[in-house]
């Protein structure tokens, strides 16, 4: 499967098979995270791999929905902003770079016949109890990994006339 077949397929999988993610393919879509462009390579994410089987009522502590814990993994993209790169007004570029390796992951999790969906909703107290996560560390984001139950909903996108501004806003 190419990129432009991996984007088109990719939708947010909110219903998963509890059929185990070969270790094979979670090396392969972990890789491509690790291959993802950070500002000044800098490289300022970690990957949390949490197997949910046995963990599914503290896994609902962090994000109340049933579907989160059908499949066997939950992957997080975690920034370290002290670790990031800064533009020279100070803004950090650590949870862009997170969001850039994870949706690496995820286009590389379609690829190979794989569901995911972004999560940004949930409980980021709760996330860093359960994760243990240091002060500072920041869970910017979490998908499922898992083989898909249910096809794409229907979800539309604005038109391109309307996202572009040609040479000027
Ligand atoms: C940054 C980000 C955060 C999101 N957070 C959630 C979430 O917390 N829960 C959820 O069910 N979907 C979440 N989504 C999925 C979006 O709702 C979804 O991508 C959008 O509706 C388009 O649908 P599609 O992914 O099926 O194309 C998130 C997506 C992004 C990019």
């Amino acid at each position: 499967m190419d990129v432009f077949e991996a984007i088109e397929r990719r939708y947010s999988v909110r219903s998963y098979k509890p059929d185990p993610v070969e270790d094979e393919k979670l090396s392969r879509v972990l890789e491509a995270a690790r291959q993802a462009p950070t500002a000044n390579n800098q490289q300022p994410f970690r990957i949390l791999v949490v197997h949910t089987r046995g963990r599914e009522e503290e896994l609902q502590r962090v994000y109340g929905r049933r579907w989160l814990t059908q499949a066997p993994l939950l992957i997080g993209f975690v920034a370290l902003p002290g670790e990031a790169w800064r533009r020279m007004d100070g803004k950090p570029y650590g949870e862009v770079d997170a969001a850039i390796a994870m949706d690496h992951l995820v286009l590389a999790a379609t690829a190979l016949g794989l569901g995911t969906c972004w999560i940004a909703a949930f409980d980021p107290a709760a996330a860093r109890e359960v994760f243990g996560l240091p002060e500072e560390a920041e869970l910017v984001a979490l998908t499922p990994l898992g083989y898909p139950g249910r096809g794409p909903a229907a979800t539309s996108r604005r038109p391109l006339e309307e996202l572009v501004r040609r040479e000027r806003w």
